[in-house]
């Protein structure tokens, strides 16, 4: 008996599959019940369907690549970012947008720091308002349209997710994007992150 796992390793390899998983199990399953982090936190309200169309384009240009949206509880990050991010304030997101590389600064907490104008000159060309940043621009956001048509079919997906789109605010998506472009509707998602907790830098 003695070294017989060491010396064989398919038991080996079964055994620490089962050491994985349970480990996993006591993490995970634990956390599908508590009601922190699957009830939304008070005021919550899921996004506007401009501000979705937003959220989408911010995830076609890749902006999460470089941002992340999840300030930790860490005194360096809520003294440069805010509030650390709480789970109530995801449970809308699907999918979330946490990130795990900082080119840039941190996303989650952007919302009403700057104005819109900032964000379409930052948008257009960032060293026009950041002389040192390598930021790229985006000037192809301010020439596309959002197209109305697949709006409402976004905010029904979402709804059979969870998330509590009323059948009005279907009704009127199409309407609420029409003749908006990208950059308007990125703007209006940007505007509203993190704005929720007050608490900010
Ligand atoms: C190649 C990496 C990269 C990509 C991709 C990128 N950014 Fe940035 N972003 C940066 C860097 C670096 C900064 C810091 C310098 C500056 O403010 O321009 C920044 C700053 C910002 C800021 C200001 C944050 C603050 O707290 O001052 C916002 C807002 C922002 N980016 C939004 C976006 C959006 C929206 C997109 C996608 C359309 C995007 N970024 C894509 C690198 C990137």
């Amino acid at each position: 008996m003695n070294g017989f796992i060491e010396r064989n390793i398919g038991v080996m390899m079964l055994l620490i599959v089962i050491g994985i998983s349970f480990g996993g199990m006591v993490e995970i399953i634990p956390l599908m019940s508590q009601r922190v982090v699957t009830e939304p936190i008070e005021g919550l309200e899921p996004l506007s369907a401009l501000q979705l169309e937003g959220r989408d384009i911010y995830i076609r240009e890749g902006c999460n690549v470089c941002h992340s949206q999840m300030i930790r509880p860490l005194r360096a990050e809520v003294e440069r970012y805010g509030h650390y991010t709480v789970a109530g304030e995801l449970v809308y997101n699907h999918p979330f947008l946490w990130g795990s590389k900082r080119t840039g600064p941190d996303l989650a907490r952007v919302g009403e720091l700057y104005s819109d104008e900032w964000h379409r000159a930052h948008l257009l060309d960032p060293r026009s308002v950041v002389p040192e940043s390598n930021m790229p621009d985006f000037p192809w956001l301010f020439e596309t349209g959002i197209d109305p048509t697949v709006t409402p079919l976004k905010l029904k997906a979402l709804q059979t997710l969870g998330v509590p789109y009323s059948d009005e605010q279907i009704a009127t998506a199409a309407d609420s994007v029409a003749g908006k472009t990208e950059a308007d509707a990125l703007i209006a998602y940007l505007q509203q992150l993190g704005t929720i907790l007050k608490e900010r830098r």
